[in-house]
């Protein structure tokens, strides 16, 4: 309303005023007393017809109380409630809503809100960039016995400790796990096995969350010794 005027200050000098806290608060109390005399008195009559009775007077009290004998309770409310709803805009109270500020996005609309950072897609083969771009790890006694114990972790239940299926609790759910691993896994290329592992095959889960290259190459070194 008024308080508006103070954005229109650029152009015409004298609404400068308007943005002085003072002169708005100033402003507020006349509004706010004009509304009351505006609605005061139609609110007050609303509230003796409602009331009937009005303040109680105790009949022991000076005699000069008597005249209030009548009068609405509850007109207080007025004083309060009228210059605090007119004064909103220049007090601003801050409500405590934060759905209004959050950006709203419905389901397959935009915009899309970006994934945090450093985040990686892990549904689907999707090719990292980077990967599997890192060296295999030397076989060696230890790289071997971290691998066995990765892929008991992370492959025996489909593929039994020996790559055998034997004992493969999950993999008798999976007709297509290879019954030897070792067979299967020779005619693959160490990287193709590494990307198995990483992004998995058909029914295969990907296992690039559990995983780090590191612990991929392990477990590729471990495959490898099945055969031998
Ligand atoms: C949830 C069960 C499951 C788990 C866990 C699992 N696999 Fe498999 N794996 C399969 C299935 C099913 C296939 C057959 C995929 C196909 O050829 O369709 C398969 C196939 C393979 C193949 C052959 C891929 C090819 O190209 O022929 C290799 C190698 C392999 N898995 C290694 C692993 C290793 C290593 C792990 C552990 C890091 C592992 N798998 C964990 C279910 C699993």
């Amino acid at each position: 309303m008024l308080y508006e005027l103070g954005n229109f200050s650029s152009e015409l000098n004298a609404l400068n005023v308007f943005r002085y806290i003072t002169f708005r608060a100033a402003g507020a109390t006349a509004t706010a007393m004009f509304f009351l005399f505006l609605f005061g008195p139609t609110l007050i009559n609303l509230l003796r017809v409602r009331q009937g009775k009005g303040q109680p007077i105790r009949d022991d009290g000076p005699t000069t109380h008597h005249v209030k004998r009548g009068t609405p309770t509850l007109g207080g409310l007025v004083i309060l409630l009228i210059p605090l709803l007119l004064s909103f805009d220049i007090v601003h109270i801050p409500w405590i809503n934060k759905m209004d500020d959050t950006v709203v996005v419905g389901a397959q609309e935009g915009p899309r809100l970006a994934a945090p950072a450093k985040s990686v897609p892990v549904q689907g083969p999707v090719f990292i960039a980077g990967e599997p771009a890192t060296a295999p790890l030397p076989a060696t006694g230890v790289s071997l016995r971290r691998g066995q114990a990765l892929f008991g972790t992370n492959c025996a239940m489909c593929h039994g400790m020996q790559g055998d299926k034997v004992g493969a609790e999950v993999g008798k759910y999976f007709p297509e796990v290879p019954q030897s691993l070792a067979a299967r896994a020779a005619a693959l290329s160490d990287q193709d096995l590494f990307r198995v592992i990483r992004l998995g095959k058909n029914r295969m889960p990907s296992l690039a969350e559990n995983l780090n290259p590191g612990e991929t190459w392990d477990i590729v070194n471990y495959v490898r010794s099945l055969g031998e």
